[in-house]
């Protein structure tokens, strides 16, 4: 059996490195001191000793060492500085798990020597209260251990789909965009509810609960999404009347549209386009 996954280090620990921290100790997975995060602030990481426990420092090339993953969560313009430091320090027995959007595994690869395995992933924000998913792919190097240790690092804060690496562009038009679209219909749902008279605060609990049960009834009771909106809608009702509106104003290929559009702004940033 391989060696089980002892020591972490969290390379950029900002709003996604610690989110997976909270999650792997909140879970009981990790102890504080099997964790080592680095910042770019004495002040971050101050703060992330104190709310957690865990060890900490600035220096990358130190924190990499002696740990079994290592990931990788600084913003895609910081990724290159960050290679450059621990590219000398990383060897092929560690294995490096990037959430840095945008950044293939072979550029990642391309800065390391050795043939250190590499897995990409694309997390979402709802990693920070560990209710996230994550689409992962393994790069040339990674064999399936080594994306079966970067998932059950990001099992701690949700859950783990494996796709090929050129799907990560799906996953991110899916899962990583997909919390704002969800957000614009909340929006757009409490809204309605303040035009018919509630007030916002009974509007966004009707809402939010609403979508909160919703999700559990697809995802732990595994309804289908026809069998969910068949269960609310009778003949000649008021859930039928508002599906007839919704499909008579595009919203259904509104959405297909718009996450093909999503996709392929996902291709572009990987491309390094800029913004139009
Ligand atoms: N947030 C999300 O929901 C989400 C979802 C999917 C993917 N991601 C990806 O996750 C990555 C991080 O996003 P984020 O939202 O967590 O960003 P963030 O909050 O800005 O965190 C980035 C962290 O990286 C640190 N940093 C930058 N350069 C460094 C270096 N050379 N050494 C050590 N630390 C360094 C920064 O330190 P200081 O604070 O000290 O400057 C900061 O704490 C991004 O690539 C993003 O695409 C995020």
């Amino acid at each position: 059996m391989d060696a089980p996954i002892t020591k972490l280090a969290v390379l950029g620990t900002g709003k996604m490195g610690q989110a997976l921290v909270a999650g792997l100790l909140a879970s009981g997975w990790r102890q504080p001191g099997e964790i080592t995060a680095t910042a770019r602030s004495p002040e971050r990481i101050s703060e992330l000793t104190e709310r957690y426990g865990v060890e900490t420092t600035l220096d990358n090339s130190a924190a990499v060492a002696g740990a079994d993953v290592i990931v990788l969560a600084v913003k895609p313009q910081d990724i290159d500085a960050l290679l450059s430091e621990i590219a000398d320090h990383v060897t092929p027995q560690q294995t490096i798990l990037s959430v840095v959007a945008a950044i293939p595994t072979t550029h990642i690869e391309s800065r390391l020597s050795n043939n250190v395995p590499v897995v990409r992933a694309m997390p979402n924000t709802p990693s920070v209260v560990h209710e996230g998913v994550a689409g992962i792919a393994g790069g040339r190097h990674a064999e399936d251990k080594h994306v079966a240790m970067a998932a059950e690092v990001l099992t701690h804060v949700g859950r783990v789909v494996i796709v090929p690496e050129n799907y990560l562009d799906a996953v991110t038009a899916i899962s990583g965009s997909g919390p704002a679209y969800f957000a614009l219909l909340a929006e757009a749902m409490i809204e309605a509810g303040i035009l018919l008279g509630l007030s916002r605060e009974i509007s966004t609990e009707l809402v939010v609960q609403t979508m909160l049960g919703s999700a559990k009834l697809l995802r732990d009771e595994k309804m289908h999404p026809v069998e969910l909106r068949e269960m609310v809608t009778s003949p000649g009702g008021t859930t039928t009347r508002a599906i007839q509106v919704l499909e008579q104003s595009g919203v259904r290929a509104a959405f297909l549209n718009a996450i093909q559009a999503a996709m392929e702004r996902s291709q572009e940033l990987a491309r390094g386009e800029p913004d139009v």
